[in-house]
């Protein structure tokens, strides 16, 4: 199956080793039959979420603990020694021969946004579980460990901050992020603890990465370009870095009918000047450097009445952009624009940015590895850049790290109508096993 072996450079990087290229063969039969394994499982796994009629599943919720039982029970059934981690991560592991003392690390995430699609996250989970069965049901050793984890926070719904399970193994947690709280009040402390891991043990989890041949992310592109190539996958050559950020606004509350327009305090007039000025600093970036892209996503009117001046009002800004220098500068930018809207206003801002995810390029060698499973079967090595956050960007400058995107119909993704086909899929499995099989040099 496979025929282009890597060069030996690139072989011995990865094997840290001259060890040669070998023409150990793949058994018949592995290849067939991914994309209707994994499209079925992505289905059962859909049944797991917290609104029905929806697909919700928020980090450490009720929908999120019987999907990592799912999980765990499908990593047994697929070989694997399988257990959930102190952040919440499903963790199954196929000890290698031992002639290689890494790990290849597989996966993607199982929570959702709110009313999202089934294939965004658990995609690439439920391929890489897939590919551990296969080899295990055909008796593949290979010379490394295959772990495959399913992350289970990566879109940051529930909490303020977000990927703090890829960022528990990177070695990135940031421990203040515990006390964070979520609409009901609840910490994350105690969210974990309800979920039976051990918030306190997560400091733990960080993987030594000499440990690590690197971590490969299957995930579907969420965007247009692979259907515009009239393409089913693609190698991701970057991930752009993100900021969230929240604004307060603080003006005062009065009577919609006694206080007059020249005395009003109106903090939701003012954060509807805001949310224009935010757009306004985005676009004309954009202008100069493509990728940049700035969301007010919520905002929040608390005890809002039509007959209320609104007094209090809060929004978040979601801010991303292929280079880090671009995101800060927008960054102050819109920072500055906001404060000058209060102040010319006279009305009190608060504008936060929190949480910050810098850039993330793929790593070349694991491109290359990508690049050849690719074309073993029978795809060309396309390459595009990636806008939105994943857990392979916790691993940048830790961990190697790359990522194969799937083609998403019209490009639509945290929406019910997102959709991936099982012949895409199929094509996406294929070079995974092609992508794991070359690195343990089957050909
Ligand atoms: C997750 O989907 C993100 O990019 O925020
Ligand atoms: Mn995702
Ligand atoms: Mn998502």
């Amino acid at each position: 199956m496979i025929k282009r072996a890597l060069s030996l450079s690139a072989y011995g990087w990865i094997m840290n080793s001259n060890r040669r290229i070998n023409t150990k063969q793949m058994p018949e039969g592995v290849w067939d039959g991914l994309g209707v394994e994994i499209a079925h499982k992505i289905e059962l796994l859909s049944a797991f979420t917290d609104e029905k009629g929806k697909m919700t599943r928020l980090y450490l919720g009720p929908a999120h603990r019987r999907s990592v039982d799912q999980v765990l029970a499908w990593m047994r059934e697929a070989g694997l020694e399988a257990h959930l981690d102190a952040a919440g991560n499903v963790i199954g592991r196929r000890p290698g021969n031992g002639e290689i003392q890494k790990s290849l690390m597989l996966g993607s995430h199982i929570d959702t946004v709110r009313n999202g699609g089934i294939y965004d996250g658990t995609l690439g989970v439920l391929s890489a579980i897939a590919v551990a069965s296969r080899l295990h049901r055909a008796g593949v050793q290979l010379p490394f460990d295959l772990e495959v984890v399913a992350f289970g926070d990566e879109e940051g719904v529930r909490y303020p901050t977000t990927l703090s399970g890829s960022r528990a193994l990177a070695g990135k947690f940031d421990a203040k992020v515990l006390d964070e709280v979520d609409a009901d009040g609840i910490s994350r402390r105690e969210a974990l603890l309800a979920f039976g891991c051990d918030p306190d043990k997560i400091g733990e989890l960080a993987r030594d990465p000499t440990k690590v041949l690197g971590y490969l992310e299957v995930h579907i592109e969420q965007g247009p370009v692979l259907e515009a190539n009239d393409l089913a996958v693609g190698i991701v050559t970057g991930i752009s870095g993100a900021n969230r950020g929240r604004v307060r606004i603080e003006g005062e509350t009065g009577h919609a009918g006694t206080v007059p327009m020249a005395l009003r305090k109106d903090a939701l007039a003012t954060a509807a000047e805001m949310i224009l000025a935010v757009e306004r600093e985005a676009r004309a970036r954009a202008e100069h450097d493509a990728g940049i892209v700035a969301t007010v996503g919520r905002i929040e009117v608390p005890n809002a009445a039509v007959n209320t001046v609104p007094g209090v009002v809060e929004f978040t800004i979601d801010l991303r952009a292929p280079t880090d220098k671009t995101r800060s500068e927008t960054r102050e930018r819109i920072a500055l624009a906001l404060e000058t809207i209060a102040e010319v206003r006279g009305l009190r801002a608060d504008v936060g940015f929190s949480y910050e995810a810098p850039a993330a390029a793929s790593d070349p060698h694991l491109i290359e590895q990508l690049a050849a499973a690719l074309e073993n079967t029978g795809q060309p090595a396309f390459k595009l850049p990636s806008g939105a956050g994943h857990d392979a960007m916790s691993f940048s400058g830790h961990i190697p790290a790359a990522m194969l995107f799937v083609r998403s119909s019209a490009g639509v993704s945290h929406r019910p109508e997102e959709y991936t086909s099982v012949e895409d899929i199929d094509v996406a499995g294929r070079v995974l096993l092609a992508f794991v099989a070359g690195l343990a040099g089957y050909e």
